[in-house]
């Protein structure tokens, strides 16, 4: 089987088979296939799609091409939750405990962030002490005792999702529906939680633009996910404004904090809630309505923060800076930035938001970019609010202000300001099960 030939195949719109999606993915992460190559398949991908048969196939075969995680000897129903990306996104820091107060096990390995999306390692990592790494024992122990524990990805968990994704972030490949889905199912597959929750996210900040794409990705992962034995659901949630008011490390676990403690902003708690209702769900405590009480409890009833302190502490994380995150460091240089223009706001941009966040050194350009866990941007207004010409609308921080001029044209360019209210829209849109999407 020459790779040439399969190239042409797909390229020409042909289906092909377990055997050659095996030759053609395990030959590029054994560094057979050259890049070239590789390349060129992704863009034959990209434009021709592969059929539901060739996606489940291409993910198994990327599940296998590195450790298959065996989570089994930690009790309970072990549930993950994944995002496909987003600016503000800390839904994991709260989903995960106010699902873990509800008797679900998390034993979780989540990723970095990369451009304009953030990652829930980075966000751990800026409480002082926190270990994202930690043995297999230790983890086990941890997930088994505490009943959650978050760790980053291992290097060797689905090695050809991690060579096929560098390849296409440099060859205009990553917003296809079969490539994500590959790339996620088959590290969720690999990392062996038995339930598995999508967060697919549409709008101006996610991967999926449109939400017919959207509802297409969740449907095909959901599929993938049950046809291998494990029980998965997705929600379909609004990423056209960033979630919350903070975006950037520490801003983030702090605003997390607050959310578990009741004082979190509305979107950002009301997406967590339904969040870990699914989570719950999934691990079989009971119908979805049952199931939403009992995570609105757990965050009213303080079951859940603790969960969250718990889990800091088994990973050595300063609990001092949780009960008090004023004390979190903070960045040396802070600046507000002023209305262009009185009116609405009509619209943010969110993926120019988290653009605007990594120039100020919250988010890495490059893999190898050193982070800032101090910088970011705090949402004084967002999207419908009202503001006077010159008001303040959001406060960048950062270490460095020479990277302030930059940031801040960056964050003008996402807000747009006009004399008419824009349309709401809703933050939750769908739910995808086995049985199928419904609409909220
Ligand atoms: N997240 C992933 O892990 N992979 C993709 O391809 C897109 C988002």
């Amino acid at each position: 089987m020459r790779m040439v030939d399969l190239i042409e195949k797909k390229r020409d719109g042909g289906k092909l088979s377990k055997k050659e999606i095996e030759t053609i993915i395990l030959g590029f992460t054994q560094g057979e296939i050259p890049d070239y190559q590789m390349s060129a398949f992704l863009m034959a991908v990209y434009y021709r799609g592969m059929d539901e048969e060739e996606i489940s196939d291409m993910t198994a075969v990327m599940a296998g091409s590195g450790d298959m995680v065996d989570l089994s000897e930690i009790p309970g129903v072990k549930v993950d939750k994944h995002s496909t990306g987003g600016v503000g996104d800390k839904t994991t820091l709260i989903a995960a405990p106010i699902a873990a107060a509800c008797g679900v096990t998390i034993a979780k390995m989540s990723g970095r962030g990369l451009g304009f999306t953030g990652g829930t390692v980075d966000k751990l990592e800026s409480i002082p002490g926190f270990r994202t790494e930690i043995p297999r024992e230790e983890f086990m122990k941890i997930a088994g005792e505490t009943g959650i524990c978050v760790i980053g990805q291992s290097g060797n968990l689905a090695p050809a999702d991690k060579k096929i994704y560098a390849l296409r972030d440099v060859t205009a490949t990553v917003d296809s529906i079969p490539l994500i889905a590959g790339s996620i199912m088959s590290k969720k597959i690999a990392a062996g939680s038995d339930c598995i929750l999508l967060d697919v996210k549409t709008g101006s900040g996610a991967f999926m633009k449109k939400l017919e794409d959207a509802v297409k990705l969740a449907e095909i992962m959901v599929r993938i996910g049950e046809k291998v034995g494990r029980h998965t659901a997705a929600l379909i949630t609004n990423m056209d404004v960033p979630l919350g008011h903070a975006i950037g490390n520490s801003l983030e676990v702090i605003e997390a904090i607050h959310t578990l403690q009741g004082k979190g902003p509305e979107d950002l708690t009301s997406i967590c809630l339904e969040l870990a209702a699914n989570m719950i769900f999934l691990a079989g405590k009971g119908e979805i309505s049952q199931c939403r009480k009992m995570a609105r409890q757990a965050l009213q009833n303080g079951s859940a923060y603790q969960k969250l302190k718990d889990m800091i502490s088994a990973q050595g994380g300063d609990i001092g800076v949780i009960d008090h995150p004023e004390t979190f460091e903070k960045a040396r240089v802070y600046h507000e930035v002023p209305a262009p223009a009185g009116g609405y706001i009509t619209h943010m941009d969110a993926a120019q938001c988290g653009i605007a966040s990594m120039l100020l050194g919250a988010g890495r350009a490059t893999k190898e970019s050193l982070i800032d866990h101090s910088a970011g941007i705090e949402l004084i207004k967002k999207t419908g609010d009202v503001v006077k010409l010159g008001e303040p609308i959001a406060r960048l921080y950062t270490s460095d202000s020479c990277l302030l001029p930059d940031a801040q044209k960056a964050y003008l360019q996402a807000v747009e300001i006009s004399d008419y209210p824009p349309m709401t829209q809703k933050l939750i849109i769908g739910r995808v099960t086995t049985k199928g999407v419904e609409y909220v």
